[in-house]
């Protein structure tokens, strides 16, 4: 049996232990696939840097790897746009079909690649770009293809989650948790992508594309990060049995003019009850609705490197098969074509903690703001009083930017001292 040949793009975290499970399981990978799989060469900035490679499989030069006669199957994972994208293109165009964990390609230029994909007959899979070794995508697009998805609600990065369950657990402020975080390796040196919500963002673009059949891209997402969450927050949330998550939401929204797909991400309050909720440390976790299906839950690793290679070694089973078939898979649709509905348009809910001045008549000062704004009062708790007297308002749903102009209408009502606590929440009945 010809052996089908892979070139493996990157072997950083991930691309070591894709080499590594491939040559592991070589006899179960052919015994799956009905042929044998081996890595044909493996393409790296530095080639010295790696001792652990055969010699006559390393190679600098990435798109002569990719195009060279006896390669089959691409795996891309060297991440970032370029060269990515262009090895990507590069193997598509000339055949082959291509493994990727590239989240920020995918969410960036998703469309294009899968025109591409289409039109040369071959296969682009992606499961590790998404929550890691977690069945997530083939889910979206498979099992659920025949149902209507309502809600896709994830905890899909790793490093904040780590970050927000021990300012739970310990009462640390951001900075501190960060700092352990990025002691015992769960943050990176430059923790940006992860701490301001670009990572989440371009996973809840693709979730949102899956999910709803639509091009969803990163610009679409609105997006905020946790440097702004404060150790009070957390207390806060605490008060009301709900804890605090950096969630990627993704919605379908009816409107008068039609659906559209609402896609955030942002910290939030949920309730402690919530499945979500439980989802500690670095794990990550998607919860999804659908009309018939009901709620779904997918938890487990969402990084490092063996758990994101199982998802790669699941994606190569998966087009190999396909080419020992001689047929690629299908793609994923975009035939709804719903538009992307702005943050300011999209209903939710918030939880504002105000201190106020010990005067009389300040809560229906306060009420009179919500209500010119029409904005709804769910709950009102006064803690303390005095000079220590603090508002806790739970809103109910309205636009965002109702709310947004709410709370800075707030900030000018002289009764209201300071605006200490400002989140939004998710999942309370
Ligand atoms: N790490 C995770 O837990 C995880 C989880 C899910 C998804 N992913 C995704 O998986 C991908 C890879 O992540 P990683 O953590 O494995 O990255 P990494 O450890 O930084 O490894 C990147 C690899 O790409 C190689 N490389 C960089 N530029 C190159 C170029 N121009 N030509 C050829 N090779 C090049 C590097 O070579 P040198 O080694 O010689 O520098 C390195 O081997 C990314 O898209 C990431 O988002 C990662």
């Amino acid at each position: 049996m010809n052996p089908l040949k892979v070139a493996l793009l990157g072997c950083g975290t991930v691309g070591s232990a894709v080499l590594r499970l491939v040559e592991e399981q070589a006899a179960d990978l052919t015994a799956r696939v009905g042929r044998p799989v081996q890595v044909a060469g493996v393409a790296v900035r530095r080639p010295d840097r790696h001792p652990e490679v055969p010699a006559h499989l390393l190679t600098t030069d990435a798109l002569g790897l990719v195009t060279r006669d006896d390669v089959d199957l691409v795996v891309e994972v060297i991440g970032g746009l370029e060269p990515a994208r262009s090895l990507i293109l590069a193997a598509i165009e000339s055949g082959r079909s291509v493994v990727s964990a590239n989240k920020a390609l995918l969410a960036e230029d998703g469309v294009a690649l899968h025109a591409a994909a289409a039109k040369a007959g071959v296969d682009l899979y992606y499961e590790a770009a998404v929550a890691g070794a977690i069945p997530l995508l083939r889910p979206l697009r498979e099992s659920l293809a025949g149902d209507q998805i309502r809600r896709v609600v994830g905890i899909v990065n790793g490093t904040t989650n780590y970050i927000l369950s021990r300012m739970a657990e310990t009462g640390a402020g951001f900075s501190e948790a960060l700092a352990e975080a990025t002691e015992l390796g769960y943050a990176e040196a430059d923790p940006t992508a992860d701490v301001d919500g670009f990572d989440a963002a371009a996973k809840g673009a693709i979730l949102a594309s899956l999910a709803f059949h639509s091009a969803v891209t990163a610009a679409d997402v609105h997006r905020e990060g946790i440097s702004s969450v404060t150790a009070t927050d957390v207390a806060r949330a605490a008060e009301i049995g709900c804890t605090v998550k950096l969630l990627a939401i993704c919605e379908r929204v009816a409107g008068e003019d039609g659906d559209s797909v609402a896609v955030r991400v942002h910290p939030a309050m949920i309730p402690t009850a919530h499945p979500l909720a439980a989802v500690g440390g670095a794990f990550n976790a998607v919860f999804v609705e659908a009309e018939a299906a009901g709620q779904l839950m997918f938890y487990g690793q969402g990084a490092g490197g063996e758990p994101t290679a199982s998802a790669v070694l699941g994606d190569l089973v998966a087009v190999a098969r396909n080419r020992v078939a001689g047929a690629a898979g299908a793609g994923p649709s975009a035939y709804a074509d719903l538009p992307a509905r702005p943050i300011a348009e999209t209903p939710t809910r918030y939880h504002v903690s105000l201190d106020v001045a010990d005067v009389p008549g300040v809560l229906a000062t306060v009420a009179t703001e919500f209500a010119r704004h029409e904005v709804s009062i769910a709950t009102v708790r006064q803690d303390g009083h005095g000079d220590a007297a603090t508002l806790v308002i739970v809103t109910h749903s309205a636009p965002d930017a109702a709310l947004s102009a709410t709370i800075a209408a707030l900030r000018e009502v002289p009764a209201v001292r300071g605006v200490t606590s400002v989140l939004r929440v998710e999942g309370l009945s």
